[in-house]
């Protein structure tokens, strides 16, 4: 579904990306997994077109989307929660929902909302607030959400887990499982290499700019570099 064929990125003569390869099939969730300033957060820039490839072909269902503002990655079916959520404090729930729902009019802006409630059910519950009085855990839930009210087909999730606790963040990826049971493709990057593995069917490591390991979770789980230097065990 989702193609990154030769990757290089950056920002201005800055080259952080160098020929990244990776891939989403439909159904999936694939972790990637990095140290801060690896260059996850560019990866996904890249894809979603906040950001132009020095090199190298973005395809999402055959189609060459390289380059392509973000406006119209989103309009094909790809969605970011940011890194930091970016909400909008002082709008209510349902208002920042419908900012992530801004192109989806009438009957089919209900239902995806009533889709959305039914994985959020605390967000129905607070729609009139203001989404400034939401806790951590609550606020990264209200990003996903609106992630989704543009009806995606994946779904990328750029640190979902950071500066939640550990029961929290066992809540969110059980939501991001759920949200693939529902059919949308998961793209998880994650400092936090055990969640994310743990959830994920295969994943991509990248250091400083290069996918220096991929393979199925199971197998990043027990490969003794990932297990070294980021699982914490010897
Ligand atoms: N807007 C920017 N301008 C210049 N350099 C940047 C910018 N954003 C990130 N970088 C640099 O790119 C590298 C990768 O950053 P990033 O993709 O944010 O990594 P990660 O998300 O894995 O922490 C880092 O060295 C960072 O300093
Ligand atoms: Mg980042």
């Amino acid at each position: 579904m989702l193609l990154v064929d030769g990757l290089n990125a950056g920002y201005e003569e800055v080259q952080v990306l160098w020929d990244i390869n990776l891939a989403v099939r439909e159904g999936e969730i694939v972790s990637i997994i990095g140290a801060n300033g690896a260059g996850k957060t560019t990866t996904l820039k890249s894809i979603v077109g906040l950001i132009i490839p020095f090199k190298g072909i973005i395809r999402f269902n055959g189609n060459d989307i390289t380059g392509l503002p973000v406006h119209e990655a989103v309009r094909r079916g790809i969605s970011l929660v940011p890194e930091g959520r970016h909400l909008f404090p002082k709008m209510t729930i349902l208002e920042n929902l419908r900012m992530g729902g801004y192109t989806i009019n009438g009957d089919r802006y209900e239902n995806l909302l009533e889709r959305v409630f039914q994985i959020f059910p605390i967000l129905k519950e607070r729609k009139d607030q203001l989404a400034l009085t939401l806790s951590g855990g609550e606020q990264q839930m209200l990003a996903i959400a609106r992630g989704l009210m543009s009806d995606p087909k994946i779904l990328m999730l750029d640190e979902p887990s950071l500066g939640l606790a550990p029961k929290i963040v066992k809540r969110v990826m059980k939501v991001v499982s759920e949200i693939r049971e529902g059919g949308v493709a998961i793209l998880l990057v994650e400092q936090n290499a055990k969640i994310s593995l743990e959830i994920s069917d295969r994943g991509y490591v990248l250091e400083t700019g290069r996918i220096v390991l991929e393979g199925t979770s199971k197998e990043l789980l027990r490969n003794e570099h990932v297990k070294k230097a980021y699982l914490g065990l010897m």
